[in-house]
């Protein structure tokens, strides 16, 4: 893993942490989102089961972030994405999902995103996890390819039709 050596490091955060400026400026700098919808959003997802999120720091500065929950049926991020895998969904109630993760631009390709993945999985032992992202997006599903996790399949998402992957990494994977 690339954490050692690194020029960053990763600690905790949660959406009431100093760090929350910088989590907001790298989720809104790949989104559509504003600020304040970021900002209830994670405070939001911070009050669902398993909470956990964390932050690549370069001195004070955040390079990085991840955060997720666990789900399950009748949670949004089940219905909506792991939902449309139907029967290939079965093994993956209860589950933790990787909500988001993001690397501030002038920080990419040097391994943050690596080290946070890491820091994920071995924060959750023995937990299958899960995540999403855009079809399109060529840059996160080749680093999850390379970190280990599987395509479980891909579904339309919304009336746009945006297609999205969902990634596995079964519980069985050693980090
Ligand atoms: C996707 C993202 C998180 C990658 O972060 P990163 O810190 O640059 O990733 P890493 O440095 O750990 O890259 C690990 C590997 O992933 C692959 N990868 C990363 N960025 C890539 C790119 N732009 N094109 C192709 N492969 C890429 C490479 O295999 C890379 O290894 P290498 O640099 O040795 O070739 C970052 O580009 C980002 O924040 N994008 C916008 C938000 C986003 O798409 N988040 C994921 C959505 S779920």
């Amino acid at each position: 893993m690339k954490l050692r050596n690194a020029p960053f490091r990763i600690v905790p955060f949660g959406p009431f942490s100093q760090e929350m400026e910088g989590v907001l400026e790298i989720y809104t700098a790949s989104t559509r989102c504003t600020a304040s919808e970021a900002r209830g959003y994670i405070r939001s997802t911070a009050q669902e089961r398993e909470f956990r999120g964390w932050v690549a720091l370069a001195g004070q500065k955040v390079a990085g972030m991840a955060f997720g929950a666990s789900i399950g049926k009748g949670h949004w991020w089940w219905d909506d994405m792991v939902g449309g895998l139907k029967a290939a969904a079965a093994d993956l109630e209860g589950a933790w999902a990787l909500n988001e993760l993001g690397v501030a631009e002038t920080w990419r390709r040097r391994g943050v995103a690596t080290t946070l993945l890491r820091v994920v999985e071995g924060s959750l032992p023995g937990r299958t996890l899960v995540l999403s992202t855009a079809e399109v997006n060529v840059a996160a599903r080749t680093l999850y390819q390379s970190c280990g996790w599987e395509e479980r399949g891909i579904v339309p998402i919304g009336v746009g039709g945006r297609r999205c992957v969902i990634f596995v990494r079964p519980a069985d994977n050693p980090v």
